[in-house]
């Protein structure tokens, strides 16, 4: 991405959006190269909405029951992303399965955030899972989005660990406070041009090798 453009964000959110919160506040100090077009929810209630409110974002409440099936609630969310220019999609406590005609109108460029080490872990309450199973490391995923549930190639990781006294409400806070860092830093990766995926690994090019290849092309 050349100096001055920024990559066009739209996230989705179906709660409290602190997420949400941590990519505007960095996106607002310029830590990175992207702007938020639209904050989308599918639950009138969300804090998100109010977020987006308060940072001038333009924002839209789609609610999932007014539709009778995923596929025609995908395609109305689909067709306002793509008015407002989207170019990555940002799942951030947004509490819908995505259908196919969701991620096929944008190939690798749907991203989400999951609280757990996947694959240890997918769907709900994991928090509450990774204590009971025992594990002695939590922490949190940021993945590209497919058609399963948080079974995408995989980004960046962070890890927590999980302490003796531990209750769900404490070692959610743990995974949060990590959440914040690594989904800014996810997104920079992919507004830098820097993320490719092969099968299913994910490849993080070192930000010089480009101009490197530029001033020596081979002969
Ligand atoms: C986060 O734990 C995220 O990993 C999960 O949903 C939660 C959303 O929290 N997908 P918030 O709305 O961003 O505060």
């Amino acid at each position: 991405m050349s100096a001055n453009r920024k990559l066009k964000l739209g996230v989705l959110a179906s709660g409290g959006g602190t997420n949400l919160q941590s990519i505007i506040d960095q996106c607002q100090q310029q830590k990175i190269d992207a702007e938020i077009v639209l904050v989308l929810c599918n639950n009138p209630a969300a804090g998100a909405l109010q977020r987006a409110e308060n940072a001038d974002i333009p924002s839209l409440c789609i609610n999932h029951r007014d539709f009778h099936d995923r596929q025609s609630f995908d395609q109305k969310v689909v067709a306002a992303l793509q008015e407002a220019g989207v170019e990555l999609v940002v799942l951030a406590g947004f509490m819908r399965i995505i259908s196919e005609v969701f991620v096929d109108a944008f190939p690798q460029r749907i991203i989400n955030i999951h609280p757990a080490l996947l694959p240890a872990f997918p769907g709900l309450h994991v928090q509450k899972k990774a204590l009971e199973y025992g594990a002695r490391f939590a922490g949190c995923t940021v993945h590209f989005v497919d058609t399963g549930v948080d079974t995408g190639p995989i980004i960046m990781q962070a890890v927590v660990p999980v302490l003796d006294d531990d209750t769900v409400e404490t070692l959610s806070a743990r995974i949060l406070q990590q959440e914040h860092q690594i989904y800014p830093k996810a997104i920079q990766l992919i507004a830098e041009e820097r993320v490719s995926i092969v099968g299913r690994r994910v490849h993080i090019n070192s930000a010089a090798a480009p101009e490197t290849a530029l001033i020596n092309p081979p002969l």
